[in-house]
């Protein structure tokens, strides 16, 4: 069903060929029990193209050394590939200089360190901390073990039945006992774009700084943090087509300046002896111990890898996706999405009639299609809608018009097996 026209676009004037996107991933050839696979748990996870698998390896192969640590031709160019990568995340990213991208183990590390290290530092009893009810759990739950320690109060926006931000609600609860907005770019469980350059306004109109959880978003649209004006913003390298076990947060410097150490280690110091430390200068004031190394230069190699593609063949090819799809799964007997804000990307969350989300995600995998079911980290997500779980269908540049109707064979599939 993938015709040549849907596919007439791309950067510079190139024509985006999916299929020679699809050639890029080893993994998209695999045939589960004879059939194609049809890899639809982006949002969990995506897969990871060749130029960064080659990098991994070429990375263990010739440059592996320790970092910031050596003075051997070795080290420097293991150091060399690290800092180069952060240059790569930050111009990604527009953050302002490369001192500005920490490295972290995921987006929940990155929430974590800032609701220990800002959090810890400026909230006090009876502050509030401002999130949404559409919050995975790694934007919950780091803000109800500080709110706990320090006796202040989480505040939650509510949404609406379409799954979008109530923005009145929000700025009404903004005040000057507000020490925080902790709020997600894009839906993991809806789909929902947030929009965050307006929450940020809200929020600087009242002298509250804002982080934004970019897990989502990151791969599905460019992000400008300088145009947006956050003060913090976290990805993950394993949805950016990236390795696993490696992500970044933006900050501010002015932020990271003032913030204390998150961990005690090694590199993170500048001197120490029994009496008194100090610590290093910013962001290795927050990169404690031996780093990912290898995990940042795939990460490096994986923001090259988007970029050499393209946001505007992206963004261009999954809104298509996204509308093929929406209109396919509404035609579906019994099938109801959750998540219809008219903003949104490349996530489609749903319910059968009469079963269980468990129960279609394990009957489409007989026919090779994967999707993510269950809460997806989004409990409060479920209760706001009143279902147990739903299943989900989350795509990326490598999904075809073809494998939505490989889903939809399958859901019938479901149907004649639950009746
Ligand atoms: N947060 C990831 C998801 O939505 C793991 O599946």
């Amino acid at each position: 069903m993938t015709s040549r026209a849907e596919n007439d676009f791309g950067p510079d004037g190139e024509v985006f060929d999916v299929e020679r996107i699809r050639a890029l991933f080893p993994i998209l050839a695999q045939r589960p029990g004879g059939q194609p696979l049809v890899y639809l748990d982006n949002a969990a996870t995506t897969q990871k193209p060749l130029p960064v698998l080659n990098t991994l390896s070429r990375y263990y192969a010739n440059e592996n050394a320790n970092i910031h640590r050596g003075v051997y031709g070795l080290s420097q160019r293991a150091t060399d590939a690290y800092e180069g990568a952060r240059a790569k995340m930050a111009r990604f990213l527009n953050a302002a200089e490369p001192a500005e991208v920490v490295f972290t183990r995921n987006a929940t590390e990155g929430i974590n360190l800032v609701a220990q290290t800002f959090g810890r530092q400026r909230v006090t009893a009876d502050d509030e901390v401002v999130i949404s009810a559409m919050e995975h759990h790694s934007n919950i739950v780091p803000w109800q073990l500080l709110c706990e320690e320090k006796g202040a109060q989480l505040r939650v926006v509510p949404i609406s039945d379409s799954g979008e931000l109530m923005l009145d609600e929000l700025a009404s609860m903004l005040g000057p006992r507000t020490k925080l907005v902790s709020i997600v770019h894009m839906s993991n469980s809806l789909g929902t774009i947030n929009p965050v350059r307006r929450v940020v306004e809200l929020a600087h109109a009242q002298g509250v700084p804002v982080l934004l959880d970019g897990s989502q978003a990151a791969y599905h649209m460019p992000v400008d943090v300088q145009a947006l004006e956050c003060d913090f913003y976290v990805v993950t390298g394993h949805k950016l087509y990236g390795p696993t076990g490696i992500g970044a947060l933006y900050g501010r410097r002015s932020w990271l300046e003032a913030m204390p150490p998150y961990q005690g280690g090694g590199d993170m110091i500048s001197s120490v002896t029994f009496e008194r430390t100090t610590y290093n200068e910013v962001p290795h004031k927050f990169e404690a111990g031996t780093p990912h190394i290898a995990g940042v230069v795939g990460l490096g190699a994986a923001v090259d890898f988007i970029e050499s593609v393209g946001f505007s063949a992206i963004v261009e090819h999954e809104r298509q996706l996204l509308a093929y799809a929406t209109t396919a799964l509404e035609a579906v007997p019994g099938l109801r999405l959750i998540g219809t804000a008219p903003e949104k990307a490349s996530i489609l969350s749903f319910v059968l009639d009469g079963v269980h989300a468990h129960d279609v995600g394990t009957v489409v995998d007989t026919q090779g299609v994967a999707i993510r079911t269950g809460h997806h980290c989004t409990q409060p997500v479920m209760e706001r809608f009143s279902v147990p779980a739903t299943a989900r269908a989350s795509l990326a540049m490598y999904n075809t018009t073809t494998e939505i109707d490989q889903l939809v064979t399958a859901l019938a599939t479901v149907r004649e097996v639950f009746g």
